[in-house]
């Protein structure tokens, strides 16, 4: 298993270039099971739950072909479809599920495994109720036998209106692609508005789908018989981009961010001005300068969009520890993602979690530490507190951090972080 090797502290300066968003492109991966046409999409990261839903969709049947840099791919129906969705293919990966709305809407019957994924949300896990009550009110009969759905449907779903309880990402995902072909209207409420959600709507509609937002969170599908042939270019993950902000704010860095639109990430920009990074913005890309002080900032709530993340909620609170005072972040999404508190503590931090808020004490020096990756978002955390010790940080099991952000220490590396993987 591969280790980072960080010696700090860092100055990170120069041009970062963004990639392609992983939230984004794998419900458009998963929804390309609705085509028979073929479906180029572009700008896809290289990463490894890329990859993952990749091989997913080979074993469903679908016929991939890259081209260039792989950040390029057809994907095209074959006569060999499947519909099994194994525990192999999406223990890794919660989004997995995502297959199985886009499976009963074109072949009404699907197999998938109960999904995998970071583990965020402690002893309540990462519940998919809402996907599998909503997709029976449009006609799916499951069952859950053996870790898997068996889910059927007599032949089309049917449109229908359903009120989500709670507002779900990949539930408004997996509803938004099944009902593209259910007969008649699908009215769907209380919806995620993600912008990676807009993005699979604006890929969906490139390609024929009948999908209109009716109100805020209020979206209207018309069920279409078929989609057609088309091309689309991943929009730019917001996360990384937020990442790197950190990443400058954090260091006393200067740094030009491009490839993004920096209009959807408006509330974090707004946080990292309260803390004091100056900020430009332009079309697609910022240019982000650390202060000499970080302020600190009290209650930081993360919520659905457009408020504050939660999938930057760790590398946020890696600033706060070197903030001019006391913070505090406020998990409104998953009540206990703070897995890397602990290891955030191994190089001084000090940060007191109760239920689900986290009170962090600023003015922290950081040391170098042997460190831990325990999820995706923990592990960036990791990365950037690593560049902010002194001394040499190791840090273990980033494989978790290769499942979400494309070439990571190379792109570190040109900004002027001494970084290295080693195996
Ligand atoms: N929830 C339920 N039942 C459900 C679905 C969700 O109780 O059927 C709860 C969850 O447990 C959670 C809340 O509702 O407390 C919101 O979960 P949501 O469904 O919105 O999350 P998700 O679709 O599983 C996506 C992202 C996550 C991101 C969350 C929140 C993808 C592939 N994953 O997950 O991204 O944290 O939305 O924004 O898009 C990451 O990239 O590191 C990551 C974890």
């Amino acid at each position: 298993m591969d280790k980072f090797l960080i010696k700090g502290p860092s100055k990170v300066k120069g041009i970062v270039n963004i990639s392609g968003s992983k939230n984004a492109a794998l419900p458009i991966l998963a929804s390309t099971i609705l085509f028979d046409k073929p479906v180029i999409l572009e700008n896809l990261p290289r990463v490894k739950d890329i990859d993952t839903m990749i091989n997913l969709l080979k074993s469903l049947g679908s016929k991939i072909e890259f081209f260039g840099n792989k950040k390029t791919v057809k994907i095209s129906k074959t006569n060999k479809t499947k519909y099994l969705a194994s525990y192999y293919s999406v223990k890794t990966m919660r989004a997995g599920v995502l297959v199985l709305g886009p499976m009963i809407a074109k072949y009404h019957k699907s197999i998938t495994s109960f999904p995998g994924g970071c583990v965020l949300n402690g002893k309540s896990g990462r519940p998919i109720n809402f996907h599998l009550n909503a997709l029976k009110k449009l006609g799916m009969k499951y069952e859950i036998k053996k870790g898997y759905i068996f889910a059927k449907s007599k032949g089309k779903l049917k449109g229908n209106l359903i009120k989500f309880p709670k507002i779900s990402v990949g539930a408004t995902e997996n509803l938004i692609m099944a009902a593209c072909f259910a007969i008649g209207k699908t009215v769907l409420k209380n919806c995620a508005i993600e912008p990676e959600i807009k993005d699979l709507v604006n890929f969906l509609r490139s390609a024929g789908a009948k999908i209109k937002w009716v109100g805020k969170r209020t979206c209207e599908i018309i069920g279409v018989n078929s989609l057609k042939e088309t091309k689309y270019s991943v929009m730019g993950d917001r996360i990384e981009a937020g990442t790197f902000c950190i990443a400058s704010t954090l260091t006393k860095g200067d740094l030009l961010i491009k490839n993004f639109n920096p209009k959807i990430i408006q509330t974090e920009l707004n946080f990292l001005k309260k803390v004091g990074a100056k900020i430009d913005i332009f079309k697609n890309q910022i240019h982000i300068k650390g202060p000499k002080k970080i302020k600190s900032i009290n209650n930081i709530l993360t919520k659905e969009y457009p408020g504050f993340p939660t999938d930057l909620q760790a590398q946020f609170m890696v600033l706060l520890c070197r903030a001019d005072g006391r913070s505090t972040i406020t998990e409104k999404i998953f009540q206990s993602r703070f897995i890397h508190v602990m290891e955030l503590q191994r190089l001084g931090a000090k940060i007191n979690i109760k239920n689900n808020k986290a009170i962090i004490e600023g003015n922290r020096k950081f040391i170098g530490a042997e460190l831990m990756s325990s999820d995706l978002r923990a592990s960036a955390a990791l990365v950037l507190a690593a560049m902010a010790a002194k001394d040499k940080s190791i840090i273990s099991r980033v494989y978790h951090i290769d499942r979400g952000y494309e070439r990571i220490e190379k792109k570190l590396k040109k900004i002027g972080v001494n970084i290295r993987r080693i195996s």
